[in-house]
């Protein structure tokens, strides 16, 4: 039998990978606007980086990690997010010590080990961007209206941004127990996973499809959030506005990352079947003591990429293609197929896209295969062509030939 790829792994072919270099190539632009710049981290890490960073109790590190013994005996595991690696690097290269924040981005694939759905893969991709070193909260609305921005100029319609505050340890401990009373009289009848959410994390609770009706009623964080915590969330709102994002507060929105304070906050649209929430982010100000570097604060967002994908198939937004071929060159006859190869590389070298045949073909062959690749032009050279030191050239939106010397042929398919 032959073998097949992974359970939840996709083979991006040509035909749709010029779709991802389109996105990724959108998401460099805006994060050059935003002042943001590339981090290259690795895509495993020892896996204690992910039980401190992530959090012992959540599912991702609890069910979902790739985790393996290296030949040394070291368990590690493939990245399930972006934010701890970069929040390492951050600390391991002592970024923090640099006169500005660091503002970092990232494209590149997580492994998660979940059950596959539309939407939901076991290597997917993020781009990310976390922002290092200030609890301004203009740099939380920034995040935010920077996700905003890149689908919103990727033409997906119908975005959302939903934001809410999980604020800091301290009101989470409140609110801790405020749920733990609220949900005792029916903690028996909570799903498995629930009653063991019960005593460990309790607002992971609220985040549960099976036990959703359960939280209705339940108290809202936002009434326990104390005076710093209230402040920075007000002004968050307010940077938001400026800017004219429009966003609702949900204040029952749980991440399933342990590492967020203040702001927590989700984009949401229809079109990937059970899926609405196509990404999110928040406030991590804790991580990077957590990770063992100075107490830096953070923010960030992870958005993925085969959502975008799917929310655009799915709304019909057209991507542009890949680059187009400028010429197909056909040579008949020896001598003419080695003037071919020089002309090819010449033009190659001039900055177009050209192409010929490899497989022998006769002259309707070859047409058909520039057919295919949509050729703008096909450059035929036969042996009377070569002697009179011109190529024909025919233009195949309008079917016109013209002859053109040798030389100028880089200049004419340039034009
Ligand atoms: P997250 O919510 O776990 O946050 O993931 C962010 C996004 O990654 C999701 O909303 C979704 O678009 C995509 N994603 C996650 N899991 C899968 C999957 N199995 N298949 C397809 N797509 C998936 C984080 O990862 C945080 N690191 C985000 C962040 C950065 N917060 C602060 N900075």
């Amino acid at each position: 039998m032959s073998i097949q790829k992974p359970k939840g792994t996709q083979d991006l072919l040509p035909g749709v990978v010029e779709k991802w270099q389109y996105i990724e190539e959108k998401a460099r632009d805006i994060c050059a606007r935003f002042n943001y710049k590339e981090i290259r981290s690795p895509i495993f890490e020892h896996t204690e980086l992910f039980q401190r960073g992530v959090g012992e109790t959540t599912d991702i590190v609890e069910k979902e990690m790739y985790t393996f013994q290296d030949k040394g005996d070291r368990s590690m595991s493939l990245r399930p997010e972006g934010t701890a690696g970069v929040v390492r690097a951050y600390v391991e290269n002592k970024l923090y010590g640099e006169p500005d924040i660091a503002k970092l981005y990232y494209i590149g694939p997580m492994f998660r080990y979940e059950q596959p759905q539309a939407g939901r893969y076991r290597q997917f991709h993020q781009f990310g961007i976390e922002a290092l070193g200030s609890t301004d909260p203009s740099l939380d609305a920034e995040v935010i209206a920077m996700g905003y921005l890149f689908y919103k100029e990727l033409g997906l319609k119908g975005v959302r941004v939903e934001i809410n505050s999980v604020g800091n340890p301290a009101v989470r401990a409140v609110y801790r127990e405020k749920l733990q009373e609220f949900f005792a009289p029916v903690k028996d009848q909570l799903c498995k996973d629930c009653q063991s959410r019960y005593d460990r994390n309790p607002m992971r609770i609220l985040d549960c499809k099976k036990d959703q009706h359960f939280g209705v009623g339940a108290p809202s964080i936002l009434d326990y959030l104390d005076e710093e915590c209230s402040v920075h969330f007000g002004k968050v709102q307010q940077h938001l506005t400026a800017m004219g994002i429009v966003y609702e507060i949900n204040p029952r929105m749980v991440r399933g990352l342990d590492y967020y304070t203040h702001t927590a906050f989700e984009y949401k649209c229809a079109g990937i079947g059970a899926i609405d929430t196509i990404s999110g982010g928040g406030r991590y100000n804790g991580l990077v003591a957590q990770i063992g570097g100075d107490d830096q604060p953070g923010v960030g967002f992870g958005l993925g990429l085969e959502r975008v994908l799917l929310v655009l198939e799915a709304q019909g937004v057209e991507i542009p293609a890949g680059r187009p071929l400028d010429a197909y060159l056909i040579g008949m006859g020896e001598q003419a197929e080695a003037e071919v190869t020089k002309l090819l590389f010449q033009l190659r070298s001039s900055g177009l896209t050209a192409e010929k045949d490899y497989q022998s073909r006769k002259m309707k062959g070859q047409m058909k295969s520039a057919d295919r690749m949509k050729a703008r032009y096909v450059a035929i050279l036969g042996d009377d062509e070569l002697a009179k030191g011109v190529i024909s050239l025919k233009n195949m939106a309008n079917g016109e030939q013209e002859e053109v010397e040798l030389g100028r042929l880089a200049d004419v398919l340039k034009r």
